[in-house]
This record gives structure tokens, C-alpha cells and sequence, in this order.
């Protein structure tokens, strides 16, 4: 069984304050999401204050981005261990804003994932197709690619040991506009079998989320569906009320919502 995983990305949003009451609100909750593992993924600056609300709580803290070097004479970036030492569980790798916006390439993405699994934290790599793309038929052509530099891996088995997979569609992301269940199911599908040629038993135990536009009211429907093991959460992340019931909306993945 895999224990659904909900992790708000929060991107550049807030303040410290607001940061630190929405991490109490949703620690307030975790109550009511029993079974449903819960993660936090704040601006870097935030990241200590946020820790500090939520020690001794089950739900995690995640950073969005990581440095690909392991220290050194790298003005302005933070290294895994770095974030490590501050408590961080997850770390966020390839958002499709982090490939599009800031140059990010499949190998950055994969220098940073080794620098995240190197210090024992687990990466989140996110994947997924442009409009364009999608409109081209794609999809899976570009799912492969980002993500071949883990599954031909000479040490593949090793990266897939301690890894969360994301299915975004850069075309739903922020815009309000959902892949349906049956996109999204289809897709993760694909996910799982093309892991499945690298590491058999570890597709069956990989968490592979959805994110692009979830919201409390589709929520329910993309977490029904079989291969869809919960959500990256953007927008409705930053709402207390709407973070915490996609995350009451995961437990129905325990048959419990
Ligand atoms: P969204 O963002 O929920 O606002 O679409 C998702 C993401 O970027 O991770």
C-alpha cells in the first residue's frame, strides 16, 4: 500500500508570518488526515521558521529547489546538506518554472536529485509536457526524456530507492485548468510502467503525484484514480481550508474520506 503524500508548494509567496500561520493551521489539521502523509514546501528564508512551527508534528517541511554542487563558491545557492541540517524531509527538483524560467536542464535536474539523495533527503522530480507538446501527441516522448537520465542510470536501481515522482502538466499549472482523472491516470500509468523496466518492485512502491490546478473539488476524482498517489499542490496550498481538504481528500486512497 503507498501512503499518500500531499505537499504544498508555496512557491514565492508570503511572509514570514503568514508562512509560519498557515504551517500552524495545517499542523492544526493533520488530525483529520490520519493515514495521509503531509509535507510543506516554503521560500528557503522561511524554512527555519516554519520548522519551528511545525517540531513535533507529522507533517514535513520541503524545499523547492537545491543547489547541483555540494558546496563551495556558489554565490547565492543552498546545498542539500545545508538543508538537511535545518530538519527539511523532501526537496523539490525540476518544477516545470525551474526548467522554463531559470534554464534548468534533465542534467541539472539530475545533478541536484543525486545531491538531494546523496545527504539522505528525498527528491521530488517533477515532469511534464507544455501545451504544445501535449497538442503534438508528445507526451510520453517528453516524459521519457526527462526522465531517462534516472532510469539509465548505471546506478538506477540506487536513485529509485528514495524518490517521489510528480506528473505536472505545464498546461495546468496555475491555470486552472485540470488534466482530467482519466488524463492524469493514463499518464501516471505510463509513469509506472517505464519505471517498471528499471526497477519492477520499486514501480509498484513509487509514489508518482499529480499537480497542476488541484483543488479541493477535483480532488476527490484525481485521487480515485488507481496510479494517483496523491498531489503537488500550488495555488490551494497558500488556503489553509483548501490545502488541508485535498488532504482529507487523500484519505479516501485509504478508503477512509
Ligand atoms: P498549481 O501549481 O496547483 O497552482 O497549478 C502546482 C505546482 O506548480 O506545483
Amino acid at each position: 500500500m503507498r501512503k499518500p503524500l500531499v505537499v504544498g508548494n508555496w512557491k514565492m509567496h508570503g511572509e514570514l508570518a503568514s508562512a509560519r500561520a498557515l504551517a500552524l493551521a495545517v499542523r492544526h489539521a493533520e488530525g483529520h488526515c490520519v493515514g495521509v502523509e503531509i509535507a510543506v514546501c516554503p521560500p528557503f528564508v522561511h524554512l527555519g521558521g516554519v520548522l519551528e512551527v511545525l517540531s513535533g508534528s507529522e507533517v514535513a517541511s520541503g524545499a523547492q529547489s537545491v543547489c547541483e554542487f555540494e558546496g563551495g563558491a556558489y554565490t547565492g545557492e543552498i546545498s542539500a546538506q545545508m538543508l538537511r541540517d535545518l530538519g527539511v524531509r523532501y526537496v523539490i527538483v525540476g518544477h516545470s518554472e525551474r526548467r522554463a524560467l531559470f534554464g534548468e536542464s534533465d542534467a541539472h535536474v539530475l545533478a541536484k536529485l543525486r545531491q538531494v539523495q546523496a545527504v539522505g533527503l528525498t527528491p521530488i522530480l517533477c515532469v511534464g509536457e507544455t501545451l504544445q507538446e501535449r497538442q503534438a501527441d508528445d507526451t510520453e516522448k517528453v516524459l521519457a526524456r526527462q526522465l531517462e537520465g534516472v532510469l539509465d542510470a548505471p546506478d538506477a536501481a540506487a536513485l529509485l530507492a528514495d524518490l517521489v515522482l510528480a506528473y505536472e502538466p505545464v498546461w495546468a499549472i496555475g491555470t486552472g485548468e485540470t488534466a482530467t482523472p482519466q488524463q492524469a491516470q493514463a499518464v501516471h500509468a505510463f509513469i509506472r510502467a517505464r519505471v517498471a523496466g528499471a526497477g519492477p518492485l520499486r514501480a509498484a512502491a513509487l509514489r508518482v503525484l499529480y499537480g497542476g490546478s488541484v483543488k479541493p473539488d477535483n480532488a476527490p476524482q484525481l485521487f480515485a484514480m488507481p496510479d494517483i498517489d496523491g498531489g503537488l499542490i500550488g495555488g490551494a496550498a497558500l488556503k489553509a481550508a483548501d490545502f488541508i481538504a485535498i488532504c482529507v481528500a487523500a484519505r479516501a486512497r485509504l478508503g477512509l474520506a
